[in-house]
């Protein structure tokens, strides 16, 4: 399941050796189930060949601004109109010029002047044209006026240089892109707290107690609820690379856990607790790295707080429970017991369900009874709980 699936995308190659990383990013686009409509800058064309996007988007592919157009009206008018989003990648110095100046001497210029579809803008340039004060102003300009601005990131640049100036990874363009592209989704206007990982309680500045839980389900929840127009608080103890467009709060402890989430939930819509917490820590944590002795080592373990207990509100509330028996007695208990609106059951001794996989086979219980998903992807599993969120928001704002 993707947000981009069905979507009108135009991808706009400019002229930068980062043009060839553009092929990927179509791929990506294409397997994501995007319709891309690909548009070659004169100068992109000395670095990449129309055939290369055609044969993987298998769609149209121009650079003339006097192509005509398939259905017979006129090319850049009929794109521009269709478009669910025009996405410059890579973008350079002259096209972020053009674009904010407005010209329209070539077809990506009248196409960006004739769509209301959102701008999105990846540049790609040597450090010093990055940072130029003009290249600078022009984003800015961009930015006034609506555009997202997908930062390029630091490292080997083809001069042989390093420093900032390298396309953003695939990944991060397309995050930004469905994160677009759901501004306007059934979460829109509300913030979601989501919580992901096992925490970590220290036994001393080497050491901890920890579990299984990789945080993929909170990652997959944390970047749908964005793709559905919510702004998402992500507290993760999880060591995944950060959701773009996520705020991240990263934490190790069941407390620090606690601290930020009552921190976040102060204009919380919902919380969704999907981290895996300790129950108990170590009562007192060496401060000095444990030797070994002769003597068998004896911990002290007290118990954390129960954060989703603790922290009530007027908002949604959601629990998880893994177990590894007894499924739907034992999470029926927990969600009587911390009195939740919604509590997503998985049994983790399947292979196949719950720490670490791709997908999870869950079971969604609430007062009113428990109804059993099939074997899905996480993302798929985190869309049918939002689905939930929703309906209980919308049921509490009647
Ligand atoms: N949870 C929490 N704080 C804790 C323990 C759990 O907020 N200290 C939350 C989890 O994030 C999850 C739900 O409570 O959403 C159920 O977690 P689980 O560990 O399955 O339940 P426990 O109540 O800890 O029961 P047990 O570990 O004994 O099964």
């Amino acid at each position: 399941m993707s947000s981009l699936r069905g979507k009108r995308i135009i991808l706009a190659v400019t002229g930068s050796i980062a043009a060839y990383k553009a092929v990927q990013l179509a791929s990506d686009l294409y397997k994501a189930g995007a319709l891309v409509d690909t548009i070659l800058t004169a100068e992109a064309l000395r670095f990449v060949q129309p055939l290369s996007f055609a044969a993987i988007t298998h769609r149209l592919v121009a650079s003339d601004l006097w192509t005509p157009d398939p259905g017979g009206g006129v090319l850049h008018v009929e794109l521009a109109a269709a478009a669910d989003a025009l996405l410059v990648a890579p973008a350079t110095a002259h096209t972020i010029a053009r674009l904010a100046l407005g010209l329209a001497d070539d077809l990506l210029g009248c196409i960006a002047l004739s769509t209301r579809a959102p701008l999105l803008v990846a540049p790609a340039m040597e450090s010093h044209m990055y940072q130029h004060p003009t290249t600078q102003q022009h984003l800015a300009t961009l930015r006034e006026r609506g555009a997202v601005v997908i930062e390029p990131g630091v490292g080997h640049l083809a001069s042989g240089a390093s420093g900032v100036g390298r396309l953003a990874e695939p990944a991060e363009i397309l995050g930004y892109l469905a994160a677009t592209l759901g501004r306007t989704g059934d979460l829109a206007g509300r913030h979601l707290v989501v919580t992901a990982g096992g925490t970590r309680e220290p036994i001393d500045p080497v050491r901890f107690i920890s579990n299984r839980s990789s945080g993929k389900q909170g990652y997959a929840l944390a970047e749908a609820a964005r793709d559905r127009g919510a702004r998402v608080t992500l507290v993760s103890s999880a060591e995944l690379p950060p959701p773009v467009a996520v705020q991240v709060v990263r934490v190790e402890t069941a407390q620090q856990m606690l601290e930020a989430v009552q921190a976040a939930c102060r204009d919380a819509d919902a919380l969704l607790m999907a981290a895996a917490v300790a129950d108990y820590r170590v009562a007192h944590p060496a401060t000095e790295k444990l030797k070994k002795g002769a003597a068998p080592l004896t911990l002290e373990l007290v118990e954390n707080p129960d954060i989703l207990a603790s922290v009530r509100g007027p908002f949604v509330r959601v629990g998880f429970a893994a177990e590894t028996s007894d499924l739907l007695a034992n999470a029926g208990a927990k969600l009587r017991a911390k009195g939740l609106d919604l509590i997503v059951a998985n049994d983790v001794s399947a292979r196949d369900a719950g720490f670490g996989v791709e997908t999870n086979r869950v079971t969604l219980l609430d007062a009113s009874g428990a109804e059993e998903l099939p074997l899905l992807s996480k993302r798929e599993v985190a869309e049918r709980v939002l689905d939930r969120v929703v309906r209980l928001l919308a049921e509490r704002r009647a």
